[in-house]
């Protein structure tokens, strides 16, 4: 049967206390509503809809980024959970299937959740509710089931009484039913509640009015999380860390403090890697088997090869690629730059816009002048190269194979390959001048003493 998957997106989120919209503040360096998108992109929905309102544009913007294909439905004003799904009715009108309804703010549902909840449909059930159970205090709303095991009712906390509370069954928002009878529902939903919103919930107690059967498929607490404030997006945070951790290791990566390594959504990392403590991973990087990160490096739209070595404190901003056993050392940044087999960067560096050739050596201190406040330019460094220690490549420029530079260089014009480039003040020396120096300096401190 075919599915559709709506992600309600809508809602303002006042309890973040920002001007961001609330779907779009990041967990592992990616915007809540992209985490639901990526759920409903492995079910083979046959649609996805997102339903933005606050902040539209950007959401929207987000999400067909994300996913081209997806539809968006904006709810200009926001009236319940109910009325946001029911603004998908025209871009529905001629599909008859499943809906699954997620929420923009639980990031954290797995797909084969959302097939539990499909099989309990196709076993009998009309709406089938996601719900969790609880021990600690909060305001989610409450499942009702009934002596057979059916899924009675929802209560909202707010409308909720004493006993009601109690309950620790909570609905984590999820919904899978069907088109049609979704639509007929929430037709019926009215807003006399505690918020005077349309409910969604309230489909539940229509639908058994209707003598249809309604059924909860309970998941992990955290699994359906959903965040409202930024203290639950730091939960969100460390929660999807714990797991990324855990999933990084069972593949075979080595993490020494695994509780100090950050991992964006994407990081992609290679079997037998060792990770040390404190590395950071923004978005885009992928790291090959058999590398190794050590402590304190930032690494972000990059890509590390095979026993490659980087760090301690080394930062790999977007377009870096390191090639296998290449090696960038402590205090060194390497941006959109191919740094070659073999190839050293290993002490305070910053390399940019270059390509530097396989078994090349970068000495201490190499600084790559790309930018000349206007316009970025390239450097290339050949295969075998060695780069002298302090040197300033002010690019466009070019270094050979198998060529080198003297220390202290700086370098403006190409050498061609197996030559020497030296550009600085040749030495001279000065007999016996420092100690004739020295000897003046101090008998003017002295007369000046005595003036005093
Ligand atoms: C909702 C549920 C509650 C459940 C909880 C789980 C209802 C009435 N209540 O409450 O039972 O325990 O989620 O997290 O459904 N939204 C819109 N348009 C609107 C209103 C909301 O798109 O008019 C979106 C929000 O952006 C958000 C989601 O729907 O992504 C949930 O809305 P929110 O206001 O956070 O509902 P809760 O009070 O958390
Ligand atoms: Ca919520």
């Amino acid at each position: 049967m075919q599915s559709v998957v709506i992600i309600l997106s809508a809602g303002m989120g006042t309890r973040m206390q920002s001007d961001l919209p609330k779907v779009l503040h990041n967990v592992a360096c990616e915007p809540l509503l992209i985490h639901s998108m990526r759920t409903a992109s492995q079910i083979d929905a046959h649609k996805t809809i997102v339903v933005t309102g606050h902040g539209a544009k950007d959401v929207a913007k987000v999400a067909t980024t994300f996913d081209p294909s997806a539809e968006i439905v904006n709810q200009y004003e926001q009236f319940g959970t109910a009325h946001a799904v029911d603004q998908t009715r025209n871009a529905l009108l001629n599909f008859d299937g499943e809906v699954f309804i997620l929420y923009g703010d639980t990031p954290f549902i797995e797909p084969s959740t959302l097939l539990r909840m499909s099989k309990e449909r196709n076993d009998g059930a009309k709406v089938v509710v996601l719900g969790f159970n609880t021990k600690r205090k909060n305001s989610y709303g409450r499942l009702i089931i009934s002596s057979d095991g059916s899924l009675e009712e929802i209560v909202e906390y707010k409308d909720a009484n004493t006993d009601q509370r109690k309950i620790s069954f909570c609905n984590s928002g999820v919904i899978c039913t069907d088109s049609k009878l979704l639509f007929n529902l929430i037709g019926e939903v009215e807003n006399n509640n505690a918020n005077n919103e349309y409910y969604l919930t309230d489909i539940v107690k229509l639908a058994k009015n209707k003598n249809l059967k309604c059924a909860a498929v309970e998941c992990a607490e955290n699994e359906a999380m959903g965040i409202n404030s930024k203290v639950e997006l730091a939960n969100a945070e460390t929660y999807f860390q714990t797991r990324k951790r855990i999933e990084m290791m069972l593949n075979g990566v080595t993490l020494i403090a695994p509780e100090t390594v950050w991992f964006a959504a994407d990081t992609v990392v290679g079997r037998d890697t060792i990770i040390e403590q404190n590395v950071i991973f923004g978005p885009e990087a992928t790291v090959e088997s058999h590398a190794l990160i050590k402590s304190f490096s930032h690494i972000e739209g990059a890509h590390i090869s095979k026993g490659a070595i980087v760090g301690p404190f080394a930062r790999l901003r977007p377009g870096a690629e390191l090639a296998n056993n290449s090696k960038v050392g402590n205090f060194c940044e390497v941006k959109k730059s191919q740094v070659g087999e073999g190839a050293k960067i290993n002490h305070l560096s910053y390399i940019g816009d270059t390509k530097i050739g396989d078994n090349a050596n970068i000495g201490a201190g190499t600084i790559t002048c790309n930018y000349d406040g206007v316009s970025k330019h390239f450097t290339e460094i050949g295969e075998s190269a060695f780069i002298g220690s302090n040197n300033s490549l002010v690019a466009p420029v070019r270094v050979g194979d198998k060529a080198m530079t003297a220390s202290g260089s700086v370098i403006t014009k190409d050498v061609p390959n197996g030559d020497l480039g030296i550009a600085r003040a040749p030495q001279d020396n000065k007999k016996g001048f420092a100690v004739k120096f020295f000897k003046r300096l101090k008998a003017i401190k002295l007369a000046n003493k005595k003036d005093l």
